[in-house]
C-alpha cells in the first residue's frame, strides 16, 4: 500500500526514532509498504519517520539512478536497514546535491564524510556489519539522519538555509506541487 509522505513541519521528522523489537507486529508489511511508497514517489531511500512511524528503520533502492551514475554497484543496492548504527565515518568530506521526499522540490549541496561503517539488522534479522563509500554511503547517511530527527537542510550553509525559509514554510502548509500524497501540519 502506498502511504502518504510526512513533510517538513511534521514533528515526527524531528524525533529520535525508537529501536524496533524483533517481535514487532506487522514489520514485513510495513517494509513492503515503504518500498511501494518509495517507488511511487520516485525516491531512492525512505525512512520510517517519513511515513509517520518513529522507528529505526529505512529502506533504499538505488536502481532508478544506477543507469546515469558511474557506480555499477548501485544497481543492486536495494536493502532494508533495521536498528542501524553508524560505527564510524571517515574519508575526505565531499559535496553532493541531495533531495528528500519530505522536502519536495528542494535540492541542495550537502557535505559529508565519504566512507562509513554501519551495523544493522536486515529484514531476516541477520546482524551485519558493512562498509560503504560513494553514493551508497551518501544515501545511508541521509536516511540514517532521519532516525535522529535530522534533515539535510540542517547541514547546509546558513545563508543558503535562510534563502529557503519561504519555501520550507510553504511546504509545511502543504503549498507545494508534488505528484505523491503528502501529510503536512494542520494550520
Ligand atoms: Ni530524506
Amino acid at each position: 500500500m502506498v502511504l502518504p509522505v510526512y513533510v517538513y513541519g511534521m514533528s515526527v521528522l524531528r524525533k529520535t526514532a525508537q529501536e524496533i523489537p524483533e517481535d514487532y507486529e506487522g514489520l514485513d508489511q510495513l517494509i513492503a509498504d515503504m518500498f511501494e511508497t518509495m517507488r511511487d514517489s520516485d525516491g531512492i531511500g525512505l525512512a520510517a519517520p517519513q511515513i509517520g512511524k518513529s522507528l529505526r528503520l529505512f529502506v533504499v533502492d538505488a536502481s532508478p539512478i544506477s543507469e546515469d551514475k558511474e557506480e555499477p554497484e548501485l544497481k543492486d543496492f536495494k536493502k532494508v536497514f533495521i536498528n542501524p548504527y553508524i560505527l564510524d565515518e571517515w574519508g575526505d568530506p565531499w559535496s553532493f546535491e541531495e533531495g528528500c521526499l519530505s522536502l519536495p522540490k528542494i535540492r541542495e549541496e550537502v557535505s559529508r564524510p565519504s566512507k562509513i561503517r554501519i551495523e544493522y539488522y536486515d529484514e531476516k534479522w541477520n546482524l551485519l556489519e558493512e562498509e560503504y563509500d560513494g553514493i551508497r554511503a551518501r544515501i545511508i547517511q541521509h536516511e540514517y539522519d532521519h532516525l535522529d530527527g535530522k534533515l539535510f537542510v540542517d547541514k547546509i550553509n546558513p545563508i543558503r538555509r535562510k534563502l529557503l525559509t519561504a519555501r520550507l514554510n510553504a511546504i509545511s502548509r502543504g503549498k507545494v506541487d508534488c505528484d505523491y500524497k503528502i501529510i503536512f501540519p494542520k494550520k
